[in-house]
């Protein structure tokens, strides 16, 4: 380009640019707080900025890690409390009626009436999404926990197939470890061994019994034989995982079993999302089986995003980021890229791999049959209070701190506990 043509460039720049300052002023603008940072995990947010900038309005974010558990909710309270609350955050489980209590939350109502979310949202995660009746949060999708992600070449090397029970899954993990491969990965924090013991629980129990000890916290639920079979089993597992679990993180699991070092993970289907973003296939790479004796369940957790008052958005900029997050064209890339299935049962699954085929269509049966239910590692089941208590037993017990007989008392005591938050 000549020095004259850069000049003339510049001039036209110049004069444009006081409209191109009012056109930014009058953009409408979401501020919006998430803990989406694994490479999985940013190609998601990536796709909701995508769609958010479509819908013509401008972003800004502030990303904190720590999976919606105790990390990324003190920020978000920090953040209330000094006066500045997000606009919009990502949130889940009991931590959204955490903040509805306190009126901090604004309404969905109208938008949901608009796109009819009673008709197409879960029943289980709508008691979630809706506080005292009414939306306080949209569900963008709806992930599932009772899950088994598996290196395919290991497990082919083994000769393994999809352990459709307790002992298959022992079995399985039997020859991965005559192999010299570690057979179960696993991470550190509370939370991911809570999601192993809430597929362990539901296995053992059954959609019943997990409806009545988690959401219902009905102490009568609450066998000590059955309770028995759960620490007994949790233990069997833990024999299987390496020493390493205590300086690893969940994605770093995900890892060991993307190289081939471990055989599997028990995780939520995040860990779907995460070998999408590497381009790795289900039944070539990797394969998803539902963790053995849990076939009717749907065990979710749903990311949510919640507004706060008095934050500075408009009500018609948080009516068009909230139909934007519910529209069934974000809800199918997101989720192509989560891993998860959409938050909305009537998004063609087509487009998706094959494992969030499989998830479509076990959220629509599950839902069906109203074994769609929360998450205890997640939140999705039960308070905070409960939450927490349940985190402490099952990591004191995983890491042999306790025994099963205390972990059972333990366990109890957080069920019949006065259900504060
Ligand atoms: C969950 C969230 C997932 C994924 C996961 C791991 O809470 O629902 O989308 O982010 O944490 O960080």
């Amino acid at each position: 380009m000549r020095a004259g043509s850069v000049a003339a460039c510049g001039l036209a720049l110049a004069m444009a640019l006081p409209a191109l300052a009012w056109a930014q002023a009058s953009v409408p603008k979401v501020d919006v707080m998430h803990w989406w940072v694994s490479q999985g995990e940013q190609a998601s947010i990536d796709v909701i900025r995508r769609y958010v900038r479509q819908a013509g309005m401008a972003w800004q974010e502030e990303a904190r890690p720590g999976s919606g558990t105790a990390r990324y909710g003190d920020f978000v309270r920090q953040r209330v409390e000094a006066g500045r609350p997000p606009a919009a955050a990502q949130m889940i489980g009991f931590d959204i009626h955490y903040w509805a209590r306190r009126g901090a939350l604004a309404s969905l109502d109208a938008q949901a009436r608009v796109q009819e979310w009673d008709e197409v949202v879960p029943y289980g995660i709508q008691r979630l999404s809706k506080y005292q009746g009414h939306w306080i949060a949209a569900p963008i999708n709806a992930h599932a926990t009772n899950w088994l992600w598996v290196n395919k070449s290991v497990l082919d090397r083994l000769g393994g197939t999809a352990p459709d029970n307790w002992d298959a899954l022992i079995a399985l993990l039997e020859k991965a470890k005559a192999a010299g491969v570690v057979p179960l990965a696993i991470g550190k924090e509370a939370w991911e061994q809570t999601l192993l013991f809430e597929s362990v629980a539901a296995g053992v129990g059954g959609a019943e019994f997990y409806r009545r000890a988690f959401l219902d916290l009905d102490p009568q639920a609450l066998q000590p034989q059955l309770l028995r079979t759960i620490f007994q089993r949790m233990r069997q597992l833990r024999a299987f995982a390496d020493a390493g679990l205590a300086g690893r993180t969940w994605d770093q699991a995900t890892r060991m079993v993307m190289a081939g070092q471990a055989l599997l993970q028990v995780q939520g289907t995040w860990v779907n999302g995460e070998f999408t973003s590497r381009r790795m296939v289900p039944g070539r790479q990797f394969a998803c089986f539902l963790f053995p004796d849990t076939q009717g369940i749907y065990l979710f957790n749903a990311d949510q995003y919640v507004f706060f008052q008095g934050a500075a958005m408009a009500d018609a900029t948080r009516g068009r980021f909230a139909a934007t997050l519910m529209d069934t064209g974000l809800q199918r890339d997101l989720n192509i890229a989560t891993g998860a299935a959409p938050a909305r049962v009537d998004v063609a699954l087509e487009p998706f791999n094959a494992c969030g085929q499989q998830l479509i269509r076990h959220l629509r049966a599950s839902n069906m049959r109203r074994t769609v239910l929360g998450s205890v590692a997640m939140g999705n089941a039960n308070p905070p209070a409960v939450k927490t208590a349940i985190y402490q037993l099952v990591h004191a017990h995983f890491t042999g701190a306790i025994d099963d007989e205390t972990a059972i008392a333990r366990l109890q005591a957080a069920i019949s506990g006065p259900a504060s938050e």
